[in-house]
């Protein structure tokens, strides 16, 4: 029986994601209009590219109007290559997603051509390429599109459907393109990794409001866009995830428990009422080093020439977090400016904690309240780093890497022999 369109996704559950939407020339193209709705009512950000037999079937017009960006479809185009390139395109998408695949596409792919923008930008993308066959049932049983199919499954490319049925053609058989809210089903699992499934996580994120007086207080630039981006991450990876996030100016992640505090103070009492039986714990926030020693209960006036304010420092949530016992996997970022090996190392050591993921925020282009950001990743064992990309890439990167760390301790500490 087939499901209904309501239990085959959630809104949200592409929110954050970056999908080219590639169309090929064929019949099923009128239904791409309806798939990049959908898409978008997920919470996907999508990106058109047409090639010209595409264009014949539907219109780029039509395209713009219903994913809200231009439509792409030439390689050698001047004013595109200025704008957003073929390779800016390729790393801009998490995902680069063919429907409908024409035969002669899956023809062209399978043989890594780079004769048009589509097939270009498919070769050169890091992110997951999916297609979704629709043509004559003949031209999808020959053999040679078979072959195709299995050397794209081969090195790595999903292939949705297709489905068999009625078609436009007038026969019966298989090679039906799948309906859109099949195809946004089965790219939301694209981003499901499975590999924190069954455990539990718990980020802090944002900067901290420390209170000096009503209308004022101590707080820093952090956007809270890193900490939300992995808590997204986690949650994809199956964990089950809690948010402790300072103010800021974001919706809470889907499928995270989000818990909004303002002062250091109270993101660690909200941390350690949430802590007991978290496996990974992760660190993001910017949390103030100091807060007034007393906060004005009315508004400060400006009669003096000079004012003293007296700070005291905060309590250290990841120093305490890592004190636990048993403690949770941690993991702390640092945004430093300078030395940021030996800055990081030090906090490794200092505060007892498995992973330091450093941040250089000396460039004025990435770390605070940007989009893209790079990282440094520091531990026991030695270094890493994850390039630049944007925040929700660079999240799934740093999960991946922390599932393998976690699960390599676990692994070690099973191994060891019981004590007496
Ligand atoms: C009316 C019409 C319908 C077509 N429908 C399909 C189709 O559903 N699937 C397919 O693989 N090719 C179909 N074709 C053939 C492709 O349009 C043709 O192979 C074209 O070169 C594909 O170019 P592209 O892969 O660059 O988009 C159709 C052609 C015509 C004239």
């Amino acid at each position: 029986m087939r499901q209904t369109p309501s239990k085959l996704y959630h809104m949200g559950t592409l929110t954050n994601k970056r999908i080219v939407l590639g169309i090929t020339g064929g019949i099923a193209a009128y239904k791409s209009a309806e798939l990049v709705r959908r898409l978008r009512d997920a919470g996907a950000d999508v990106r058109v590219v047409m090639t010209q037999a595409a264009t014949e079937f539907i219109t780029p017009l039509t395209m713009q109007a219903v994913s809200g960006n231009p439509v792409h479809s030439h390689l050698l185009d001047a004013d595109a290559e200025s704008g957003m390139s073929h390779i800016e395109l390729a790393r801009w998408a998490d995902t680069a997603l063919v429907a409908p695949a024409s035969a002669n596409f899956i023809a062209k792919m399978a043989h890594g051509r780079a004769d048009d923008l589509l097939s270009t930008l498919c070769l050169a993308t890091e992110g997951q390429v999916a297609l979704a066959p629709a043509m004559n049932q003949q031209m999808w049983l020959n053999l040679a599109t078979q072959e195709n199919v299995g050397t794209l499954k081969r090195h790595g490319i999903r292939i949705f459907g297709p489905a068999a049925g009625a078609q436009a053609c007038g026969e019966t058989g298989p090679g039906r393109m799948l309906e859109p809210v099949e195809i946004v089903s089965l790219t939301t699992q694209l981003f499901s990794t499975g590999t924190l499934a069954g455990l539990r996580v718990l980020v802090t994120a944002g900067p901290t409001w420390e209170v000096i007086d009503p209308v004022r207080g101590i707080t820093n630039r952090s956007s809270g866009r890193m900490g939300y981006a992995v808590a997204e991450a986690a949650a994809e990876a199956g964990a089950k995830v809690t948010l402790v996030s300072g103010p800021t100016a974001l919706d809470a992640p889907q499928r995270v428990t989000t818990i909004r505090v303002s002062s250091a103070l109270e993101m660690f009492d909200s941390v350690h009422a949430h802590i007991e039986g978290v496996d990974i714990f992760i660190g993001v926030a910017a949390v103030s080093d100091y807060r007034p020693a007393s906060a004005a209960s009315q508004k400060i006036k400006k009669h003096a020439d000079t004012l003293t304010l007296e700070l005291v420092k905060n309590p250290d949530i990841l120093k305490s977090v890592a004190a636990l016992s048993p403690a949770p996997f941690t993991v702390g970022f640092a945004a430093e400016t300078e030395n940021l090996e030996t800055h990081a190392r030090e906090k490794l050591i200092d505060k007892h904690i498995d992973l330091v993921a450093i941040n250089d925020v000396s460039e004025t282009d990435i770390g605070f309240d940007t989009e893209d950001n790079r990282l440094l990743l520091i531990d026991r064992h030695g270094k890493s780093e994850l390039p630049r990309q944007h925040k929700s890439q660079l999240a799934r990167a740093l999960i991946q890497y922390v599932a393998e760390r976690y699960h390599a301790k676990r692994a070690a500490q099973d191994s060891r022999p019981a004590r007496r």
